[in-house]
């Protein structure tokens, strides 16, 4: 559920109307309402009640800051996997004991960061990332608390581009070498094992996978155990589904999700964490974008925006569907036509989608993005030199633009041409 819902024909954000944003802004732009943010992070939180538990949100769906910092004061923690991240969590206010580390490749450089700022865990993935974080905490004197991400070798039945859980995928150590790994870790100095972290991949639709993986977790947390080690916090990771295409889409829910993760490591009396990233922000979210022109092709009419592939990257990188609705809602009884709707960058990839039936739009109309808060913002790029468009918050009736769209000149400042040119 969101709270983009139409007002008299009007699309709104919570209670502040779309064409006023647009009027104030200028298009494209990102929108985000915080009700829905709230309302997913509290759906994951009494899906895990009972348990001793922490939602760490996956900030790379979504790092603003003001997005981290609503989160942050709900209690949420938070999973990063840049030093960039990590900073930006600190910098909204997160405790250091909050955060969770996460990512195939920390540098030394971050492990000193966080070991210096504070940190609730790193997420290893790999030996040679285990002795380096040895290294970089006993020359800090301290000892990192420490998760060996598994890799349970489980089809997560997603797309290929973002499923991590089977063993010819880059992630975690393959489970089956899971002892060997945590024997070296309390071999090693300055480290502390404190759990075990997994994570299969993102937008299942399906909880089966999720169970296949949690029942491996659990098997392996007695056999952790029995060998001296002390387990106390299971890491599951993110990854739950949201409905992209509402009208045929309908993934599980947090609460069955949650029941899963009940049934299958409920019993082992550990501090359960989550990384939900997509769920949390995805369908907080709607990129808006108006209408350039309308043009009529050779049998199809292309619906040419202002936003492009730059900008939400998602269509063209994965085939993803958007759904796409006009912000002002058409009369009723008026024939929806099928449009292609592309953005202006000198690629055919620059498609948003294909033959999609609209209501016959025209110059300067406002389209809508719906599920754009996760993974829109934050994988956007200046491809073309179109500047990054701004994101903007709504709260009940008011409304903050919580990232401005750079100016021409500071774009072009960033560049330096070298005096001897
Ligand atoms: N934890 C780890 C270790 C992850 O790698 C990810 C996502 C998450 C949590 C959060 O997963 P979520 O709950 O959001 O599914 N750019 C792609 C998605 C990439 C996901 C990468 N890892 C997209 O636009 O679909």
């Amino acid at each position: 559920m969101d709270h983009f819902l139409y007002k008299d024909g009007v699309l709104h954000a919570e209670d502040v109307s779309i064409p006023d944003i647009a009027r104030v802004v200028g298009t494209p732009f990102y929108l985000y309402s915080a009700a829905t943010l709230r309302r997913h992070f509290e759906v994951f939180d009494q899906a895990l009640s009972g348990m001793d538990h922490l939602v760490c949100y996956a900030m790379k769906a979504n790092s603003n800051l003001a997005v981290i910092k609503l989160l942050s004061d709900m209690g949420a923690g938070m999973d990063v996997v840049s030093g960039g991240e990590y900073r930006r969590a600190i910098a909204a206010g997160v405790p250091g004991d909050r955060i969770v580390f996460s990512g195939v490749g920390k540098t030394r450089e971050e492990m000193r960061l966080a070991l210096t700022h504070g940190i609730r865990q790193f997420n290893l993935e790999s030996e040679p990332e285990m002795r380096a974080l040895s290294q970089v905490a006993s020359e800090l004197g301290v000892e990192a608390p420490v998760t060996v991400r598994v890799n349970p070798d489980v089809d997560a039945k997603t797309h290929a581009k973002i499923a991590t859980g089977k063993s010819e995928n880059k992630f975690g150590i393959p489970i089956a070498r899971a002892r060997e790994v945590y024997a070296e870790i309390a071999a090693l100095p300055g480290l502390r094992a404190v759990g075990i972290d997994v994570h299969i991949g993102s937008q299942l639709t399906d909880l089966a996978p999720f169970r296949a993986a949690f029942e491996k977790v659990a098997a392996l947390t007695e056999v952790l155990r029995a060998d001296g080690h002390e387990i106390i916090r299971l890491d599951l990771g993110g990854g739950l589904g949201i409905p992209y295409e509402r009208s045929n889409e309908v993934p599980p829910l947090p609460s069955d999700y949650g029941q899963v993760i009940r049934e299958t490591v409920g019993h082992l009396g550990c501090e359960v964490e989550i990384e939900p990233g997509r769920l949390i922000a995805g369908n907080a979210g709607l990129m808006v974008a108006s209408v350039i022109y309308l043009k009529h092709g050779e049998g199809r009419d292309f619906l040419i925006l202002d936003a492009a592939m730059n900008d939400l990257v998602r269509p063209s990188m994965y085939d993803a569907h958007h759904d796409i609705v006009p912000v002002i809602e058409a009369d009723v009884g008026v024939d929806q036509v099928p449009h292609d709707i592309v953005g202006p960058v000198c690629e055919t990839g620059d498609t948003f989608a294909k033959a999609r039936n609209l209501p016959p739009l025209k110059d300067g109309d406002l389209v809508a993005f719906r599920s754009a808060g996760a993974y829109g913002a934050v994988m956007a790029s200046e491809y073309n030199s179109r500047p990054l468009i701004p994101e903007v918050l709504v709260d009940g009736d008011h409304f903050a633009v919580i990232r401005r769209r750079p100016t021409f000149d500071e774009m072009l400042a960033r560049d330096e041409i070298p005096e001897w040119l």
